[in-house]
């Protein structure tokens, strides 16, 4: 298991789960249990982020895309969704996470719309791990929304289109609550990003590993915060090799088991 270092840990941790349909094929399963042993996979990661203590940790559970798979397996997923909120409900309350989604979610069944709802309601207070889901969920159709709704502001008179600049603009975009994305991590052997959030990973640092989502835990989690605690972030600036150094080699090394 790799060290990772606890006092540099990214803030915002993001997720796209991929390749639940090439587990099954392997397990020789269908897709749709590939998205179950997923969901598996998703208690575990949440559970290792919170113990951990990273602040926010979005995962990619359902794209605007997504809506164009097989009647069945939107289906699979919607009753999965509707599953974890159920049964995570009591473990989520007690170790104060709080849930958000980002997404159309007015697409979504009401059996998974009003659980969503009642639990992000429910932990609205709550100051542990945010869990943001991002559910019917496209980068681009965020963005898309946000520009609408800056249009008609500027339509009424409310704002000058000459005032609209980068800030106004994220500030309309719901995913930028949970802050920019520090580590985005893809599963799965592909590398890129899929319309997920788009603006939030402007600086992001990107892991990409061939484990399938369904054999995603712990260790491979590790692995990527320490390979991420080894990139030099500059965010677009010159940043001198003392600088960006120097609080690093004052830190201590912890390994999984003291956390
Ligand atoms: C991509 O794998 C995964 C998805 C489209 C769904 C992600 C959903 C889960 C992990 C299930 C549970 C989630 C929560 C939040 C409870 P794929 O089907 O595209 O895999 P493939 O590329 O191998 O076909």
């Amino acid at each position: 298991m790799p060290l990772i270092r606890l006092d540099s840990l990214p803030r915002h941790v993001a997720v796209i789960m991929d390749g639940n349909g090439r587990w099954a094929h392997q397990m020789q399963l269908p897709r749709t249990a590939g998205h179950r042993e997923g969901s598996n996979a998703v208690r575990r990661t949440v559970r290792a982020c919170r113990r951990l203590g990273i602040n926010t940790l979005t995962l990619f559970a359902f794209s605007e895309q997504n809506w164009e798979r097989p009647v069945y397996e939107v289906r699979a997923l919607m009753d999965l969704f509707r599953e974890f909120l159920i049964k995570e409900r009591p473990e989520v309350l007690r170790t104060g996470i709080r849930v958000r989604s980002v997404g159309r979610v007015r697409r979504l069944p009401l059996y998974v719309r009003s659980l969503l709802q009642q639990l992000e309601s429910e932990t609205a207070q709550l100051d542990g791990m945010t869990l943001q889901l991002a559910i019917s969920y496209g980068g681009q159709e965020e963005i898309a929304d946000a520009a609408r709704r800056l249009a008609e502001k500027a339509k009424n008179g409310e704002i000058d289109p000459a005032s609209i600049d980068e800030n106004s603009l994220a500030a309309e975009l719901p995913s930028t609550e949970a802050g920019p994305v520090d580590l985005l991590i893809r599963t799965g052997g592909e590398y890129r990003i899929s319309n997920f959030l788009l603006w939030g990973c402007a600086y992001a640092e990107f892991y990409f590993t061939r484990t399938l989502w369904p054999a995603f835990g712990e260790e491979e989690l590790f692995r990527a915060i320490s390979s991420f605690q080894k990139r030099n972030r500059r965010f677009g600036r010159v940043v001198t090799e003392e600088r960006s150094q120097a609080p690093r080699l004052a830190q201590s090394s912890v390994t999984p088991a003291h956390v």
